[in-house]
């Protein structure tokens, strides 16, 4: 306990620990991704797959069971996570506490630097977002277990769904930069393969939010031409 609490001190413990809970998240988006995909199979499709979801392992753990056990990693990920970018970023403004008087970026790319905004962005997103279509708190005339019918009913206002695509922009940013550090941090981005995984992470954070836009992008064009 001395150890890991000692390892936790250090800014390469807090980087791992960053590390780590992102990875929980990258996991759970590509997983998430892939679900949504049975929109495109239909109704039956996807609300067959949220309910296996809520079914899956009830034997032994209870309807949701497995649900919950997941909501709580991810939850207590999340948190962890906010909570590691907080303080390395006091770190790094307390070994800088004189602002440059010119700002230049010199290594660090766009998605770098937007990492902490784009954080905060998502961590709003996910708010909104679970307010529309877990609890339907946020969603006038929201279903459980209808899926299908959520999504439609939701990506119907054009403005949610453009609110939508931009939140996937953020998380591609937030993805490209974040997969890589990842590596960095748990030391896999050695040589001779770098450069490929380099292009691994960059195809990871393209691939998976633009598979989650392809939903409210056709609910867009489906309204457009009344299909
Ligand atoms: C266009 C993008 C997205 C769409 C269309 C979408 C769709 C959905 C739907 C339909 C549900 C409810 C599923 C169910 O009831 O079984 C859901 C839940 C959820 N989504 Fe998304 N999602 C999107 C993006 C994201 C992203 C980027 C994240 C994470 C950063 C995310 C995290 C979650 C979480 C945590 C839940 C709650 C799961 C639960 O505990 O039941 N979603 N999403």
């Amino acid at each position: 306990m001395v150890g890991v609490l000692s390892f936790y001190r250090t800014t390469i413990g807090k980087k791992v620990i960053m590390a780590i809970t992102g990875g929980i998240w990258v996991l759970y988006v590509m997983l998430h991704m892939f679900g949504n995909l049975k929109f495109f199979q239909g109704a039956e499709a996807i609300d067959g797959w949220a309910h296996f979801l809520r079914t899956f392992g009830q034997e032994v753990v209870g309807y949701e069971g497995v649900l919950w056990l997941v909501r709580i990693v991810l939850v207590v990920s999340l948190v962890l996570h906010v909570w590691m970018a907080w303080q390395l970023s006091r770190l790094s403004w307390a070994s800088r506490p004189v602002k440059y008087s010119r700002r230049r970026w010199l290594a660090a790319d766009f998605s770098g630097r937007t990492m902490r905004w784009g954080g905060v962005f998502i961590a709003v997103f996910l708010v909104i977002h679970i307010g529309q279509l877990t609890t339907g708190a946020l969603l006038n005339g929201f279903q459980e277990g209808e899926v299908y019918r959520n999504l439609i009913l939701l990506f119907s206002n054009n403005l949610i769904a453009a609110f939508y695509i931009l939140m996937m922009i953020v998380l591609a940013l937030h993805l490209n930069h974040g997969i890589w550090s990842l590596f960095h941090s748990l030391g896999w981005n050695t040589y001779p393969s770098k450069s490929l995984k380099h292009r691994l992470c960059q195809l990871v954070a393209i691939a998976v939010p633009l598979g989650f836009a392809l939903v409210p992008i056709s609910i867009v064009l489906m309204g457009v031409m009344n299909v």
